[in-house]
């Protein structure tokens, strides 16, 4: 592709291009994919009702522009190369040639089994070489992949079922992660007595635990592909057929089904994957994130492999065996670009220094932060030690409903600055905006970070709910797509993500909304009423605090704050399992009953001191007692 930018002066150029005429640049962009039949119009936008389309009435299928396209030119270059848990067990690496027969191959599987374009497949297994093959099979056929991460618990599991009516589930006995070794179609099991749409279940055999097969309903991924041809055409798909739904939770009720299309997606996630990243031919790229979150789905798969890479997925965890494992990793494979999360390095950090020293880490040419604000100390230990001073730091700001990178230096071309964000990426017009609507022009303001117009990749509807996306996203500010984010724009024009200004917390990287933990939480029949917030963590970036009003009914405390965090774990899963949770008796409120959480987050972050006037609350006398038992 002949899109890459190469110089500080050439983004700005492009940039500019791409504000003046964006129909022009993306065109151009767009141009160098292979479709079935090119577009009528660019995009056709408008952010009141919302609807965007992008690349109009374009016929393509996304597969053939990761698999077929690349058959000629780099068909036996590595497609992926796979890294499994336990570094004695063989690592795989499976060549565009190989990928796309194995692509092909489970496509006609599942469609055997009876799963037709439009259909819903919840995708829920661990990292292995099988979750891209799944994805890429769905897209083949045209059917709309839904992966759940494979940590969630089997109700968080089925509530997402139920919500998009998946017709398949593909998923693994069991996962490796670290020492242990977790059930997986136990859990499938568990969520599937609740849903009615399932009409079967594929099982990859990867632990070789012992599970329980239905007969009529779970067939082993072996037995499905048994004599399958590894040939297959693609379905013809418009630009703006859904690709896939991926669920992320918002500051109220149930996580909400993001809606991604085929068009605008593929070209967005390939040009970021290769302007962020500066990726060569022959580099091997390596994005530690799980298939289960957007940046698995933007760039460990579709950005990556669409730009002919070779990309790395790894099984494990960072500290296994030890906690040079990600470095023994990087030096395997002579890794060029690293991807990960600022909870990830500082994990690493608290292990020092010794960890990484065996290792040479000289391949490393760029390093990439994502998901949450990266703290400087994190930066530089990461700029240091990790990449010996010599790699940039890409620290990209994005979303799941963005669906790629919106803000992000260009590495080794954007001048970096430690915990920035740096400058948007072509093609992405961002606006801040004060709390009444008015924008803030010039240089050092702060605000609420909004984009003004469309971008190929944004989420086009949340699932089954199309006001849900209109009142989340377009509605708090008028003719504006709100990113729930506060920003800073100083002084050089650079930003600064500040964090998210609505009730949604950001643990190692992870969304969690607090209405759900806090729905989780009252699931316990002695639980009155609670509430939840986010706290500074030195690991985590944040952590879950909940503030709970029980009935005690002569337990103990210990007793029933255990149980009432395994509920959360069970309705969830332990990625919403509450760091700290204090007995309280009583929340504060204000006079018209609402919880005031600027108090709660204040005490949840040491700062019960400094709490300004609460004389106002209806019920001030409960905030000493909050204090006196916080934190503890
Ligand atoms: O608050 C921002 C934070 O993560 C949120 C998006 O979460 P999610 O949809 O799960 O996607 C994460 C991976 C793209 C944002 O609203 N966030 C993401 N990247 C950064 C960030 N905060 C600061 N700096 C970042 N680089």
């Amino acid at each position: 592709m002949s899109d890459r930018i190469h110089s500080l002066s050439g983004y700005m150029y492009e940039y500019q291009k791409s504000v003046q005429d964006p129909e022009s640049f993306w065109s151009r962009i767009a141009d160098s994919f292979h479709w079935r039949k090119k577009w009528d119009k660019v995009v056709d936008w408008n952010f009141e009702t919302p609807d965007v389309k992008w690349f109009v009435n374009g016929k393509l299928n996304i597969t053939e522009n990761i698999l077929d396209r690349h058959l000629y030119t780099r068909g036996d270059q590595a497609a992926i190369i796979w890294e499994p848990n336990d570094p004695e067990e063989e690592h795989i690496t499976l060549t565009y040639k190989e990928l796309h027969a194995k692509v092909c191959q489970f496509a006609n599987a599942i469609k055997a089994k009876g799963v037709c374009k439009g259909d819903r497949v919840i995708i829920y297994m661990p990292m292995v070489p099988e979750a891209a093959i799944a994805m890429l099979a769905c897209a083949r056929i045209g059917a709309i992949h839904s992966i759940v991460f494979a940590g969630f618990s089997a109700n968080a599991l089925s509530d997402r079922i139920n919500d998009c009516k998946a017709k398949m589930v593909i998923t693994s006995d069991g996962n490796f992660r670290g020492s242990k070794q977790i059930p997986v179609k136990e859990v499938v099991d568990e969520a599937l007595k609740n849903c009615d749409s399932v009409e079967s279940t594929i099982v990859l055999k990867r632990t070789g635990q012992d599970i329980q097969m239905t007969s009529g309903h779970d067939i082993w991924w072996h037995d499905v592909i048994e004599g399958v041809s590894s040939e297959n055409k693609a379905e013809e798909m418009d630009s703006e057929d859904i690709l896939f739904i991926l669920y992320t939770s918002g500051s109220t009720g149930q996580p909400k089904g993001v809606v991604h299309t085929c068009g605008g997606y593929m070209i967005y996630t390939a040009y970021s994957f290769q302007n962020v990243f500066q990726y060569n031919q022959g580099d091997v790229y390596w994005c530690t994130a799980d298939v289960g979150w957007i940046t698995g789905h933007s760039y460990i798969v579709y950005g990556p492999l669409l730009a002919g890479a070779t990309s790395i997925i790894f099984e494990g965890v960072p500290t296994f065996p030890d906690a040079g494992r990600f470095w023994a990793i990087c030096d395997k494979h002579q890794v060029n670009q690293f991807y990960t999360a600022p909870t990830a390095i500082r994990a690493l950090q608290a292990y020092g220094t010794e960890p990484i020293e065996p290792y040479k880490l000289d391949s490393l040419k760029v390093l990439g932060s994502v998901g949450e604000p990266i703290n400087e100390e994190a930066w530089h230990w990461y700029h240091d030690h990790v990449g010996k001073g010599k790699c940039p730091i890409v620290d990209t700001w994005w979303q799941t409903e963005t669906g790629g990178i919106m803000v992000s230096p260009l590495a080794g071309i954007t001048p970096t600055k430690p915990a920035y964000a740096t400058l948007p990426l072509p093609g992405v017009q961002l606006v801040i905006l004060d709390n009444e609507g008015n924008e803030l022009k010039g240089n050092s303001v702060e605000g609420n970070l909004c984009i003004k117009f469309p971008w190929p990749s944004m989420l086009r509807t949340t699932y089954g709910d199309h006001d849900r996306c209109k009142q989340t996203y377009f509605s708090t500010f008028p003719n504006h797509y709100f990113t729930g984010d506060g920003v800073k724009r100083d002084e050089d024009g650079y930003y600064r993500i500040l964090g998210r200004v609505d009730d949604v917390i950001n643990v190692s990287g992870h969304r969690m909304g607090t209405a759900e933990v806090e729905n989780a939480i009252n699931e316990h029949p002695k639980v009155v009423e609670s509430a939840v917030v986010g706290y500074p963590h030195d690991i985590k970036g944040q952590g879950i605090y909940a503030f709970v009003i029980c009935d005690m009914d002569g337990r103990t405390e210990e007793g029933l704050i255990k149980e009432i965090k395994e509920t959360v774990t069970k309705i969830i899963g332990p990625i919403a399992r509450p760091d700290k949770l204090q007995i309280v008796p009583g929340l504060p409120k204000t006079r018209s009953g609402k919880i005031m959480r600027r108090i709660l987050r204040k005490i949840a972050s040491g700062e019960g001191d400094n709490l300004g006037d609460i004389s106002t609350l209806f019920n001030p006398e409960v905030v000493e007692a909050i204090k006196e038992g916080a934190n503890r």
